[in-house]
């Protein structure tokens, strides 16, 4: 008689070394964008401009962390958290985005990665997280062939201030946000909608990409990767119609940007997404974009499913509403999505390492809070399923080697203010007081026990 093999809390542990972290962008916690000296971000401007933001320009205060970073570093030691994962705002390094730097911008970055540094927190860097100083809007933005060198530039400042500290880099978070929100759905500044713009500005935030690291390469020698957002893309109904809809959704979603940068080729259906819109590019450009990469950084929050529909630009590919449970933000929610998108990413791109950059949920949480500890039930469970998703991806032989949950602390979100929160802190917005939820507690304990509390979910 065989005894039933026993599961101890040591199985349900990540590997060592696995980074626990969590993740935050300028524009939505820092607040004082002018200060200092800084210049505008597109961002800004969108958000002084009536009716494109929810609640109007609350970035101008957002988590009011440009002056609370030493309590917020405090926050993140007690959380146990391994990693940071912030971005640098352009406009407060660079105000006009080229040329002159702004000293004061550039140590406010110092003193931050210095001081997560004393605490034992790695800063994982991201370059672009959306908020482009608004001067080089001015001459165009993502459309000037010239962002690619003026992106380069910057990285360069940047590689040369932090380069020796800063172990991760990333150059672009999630740039299928960047293009489409930016320049085809216009929910996201600058408000573009133009599709035959779309393609220009993504081939030349692929140009920027490489650019960076390639200029990484000769200044620094630790790790610099790229972080994309994505989603299943799941065929509505076995139709032929359907299936080449959810094919189409997923080479502009999941591998317009990827491919290039990691196999060196477009998707083979991405002319056939922008039609007439695609432009077709230099083969010779191919080469300037992909750059050996030290990893990938996933975003992820839910899956699609998709009917063929010719009216949605540009992939013809409609979101079909799904039953279940849903985030505010209308986003399913749906665990085992983690671990398709880190088994299709394996199965795709190979070996590259990989890191969860993102992931996290947002659930009405109320606007001010009395107590210690906010109790967050739905998000708490959210968080335990995809941290679960995590470690079964590992389990199947994906190299994933670390965690950042979205986000720290509730923060702007973009053009819906402050409607979502997705913090492991919640934001007393009014005051700016800081109350650790329970999903935050739980995060703590997982931390601590490198994933063992999950025991054998
Ligand atoms: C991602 C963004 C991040 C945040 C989350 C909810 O797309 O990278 O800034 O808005 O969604």
């Amino acid at each position: 008689m065989g005894a039933e093999p026993t599961r101890d809390m040591n199985d349900a542990r990540f590997p060592e070394g696995f980074l626990w972290g969590a993740a935050t962008s300028a524009y939505q916690i820092e607040g004082s964008p002018l200060a200092d000296g800084a210049g505008p971000s597109i961002w800004h401007r969108w958000s002084h401009t009536p009716g494109r933001t929810l609640g109007g320009p609350l970035g101008d205060t957002a988590c009011d962390h440009y002056r609370s970073w030493e309590s917020d570093i405090e926050r993140m030691h007690e959380l146990g958290l391994g990693g940071y994962r912030l971005s640098i705002a352009w406009a407060r390094v660079l105000p006009e985005g080229r040329g002159r730097v702004n000293r004061a911008g550039l140590d406010f970055y110092t003193r931050l990665v210095d001081r997560l540094l004393e605490r034992g927190i790695v800063p994982n860097v991201t370059l672009y997280h959306w908020d482009l100083p608004a001067a080089l809007d001015d001459r165009g933005g993502w459309l000037n062939p010239d962002i690619v060198g003026w992106f380069g530039d910057y990285a360069e400042v940047m590689f040369r201030a932090l380069g020796d500290r800063v172990p991760m880099w990333s150059t672009f978070n999630e740039p299928w946000v960047v293009t489409h929100d930016g320049y085809l759905s216009g929910c996201n500044a600058p408000g573009h909608r133009n599709l035959f713009e779309v393609p220009i500005a993504s081939h030349h935030v692929l140009l920027a990409h490489g650019e960076a690291v390639r200029r990484y390469r000769a200044l620094a020698k630790q790790r610099i990767g790229l972080v994309v957002n994505l989603a299943p893309k799941h065929p509505a109904s076995d139709s032929a119609a359907d299936r080449a809809a959810a094919e189409r959704a997923d080479a502009y979603f999941n591998r317009q940007f990827l491919d290039p940068a990691l196999l060196g080729r477009w998707p083979e259906r991405l002319p056939e997404v922008f039609g007439e819109a695609w432009p077709g590019w230099p083969g010779g450009d191919l080469a300037r974009i992909r750059e050996p990469l030290d990893f990938v950084g996933i975003n992820y929050y839910t899956r699609n499913v998709v009917r063929d529909d010719p009216t949605v630009l540009p992939d013809r590919a409609a979101h079909v509403e799904q039953p279940g449970e849903h985030m505010t933000t209308g986003w399913e929610v749906y665990p085992q999505g983690l671990l398709e998108t880190l088994l299709a990413v394996k199965q795709r791109y190979g070996d590259v390492p990989l890191y969860v950059t993102e992931n996290g949920s947002a659930f009405p949480d109320p606007a001010t809070v009395s107590g210690d500890t906010l109790e967050d039930p739905e998000r708490t469970r959210v968080l335990r399923a995809h941290i679960a998703a995590c470690r079964e991806a590992i389990r199947r032989g994906v190299d994933l080697r670390g965690y950042f949950a979205w986000s720290l602390m509730d923060n702007i979100e973009w053009s819906s203010g402050t409607k979502h929160r997705f913090g492991l802190l919640h934001v007393d917005f009014a005051t700016q007081k800081r109350t650790l939820k329970a999903s935050g507690r739980l995060y703590a304990e997982i931390i601590a026990s490198n994933g063992g509390i999950l025991g054998d979910v």
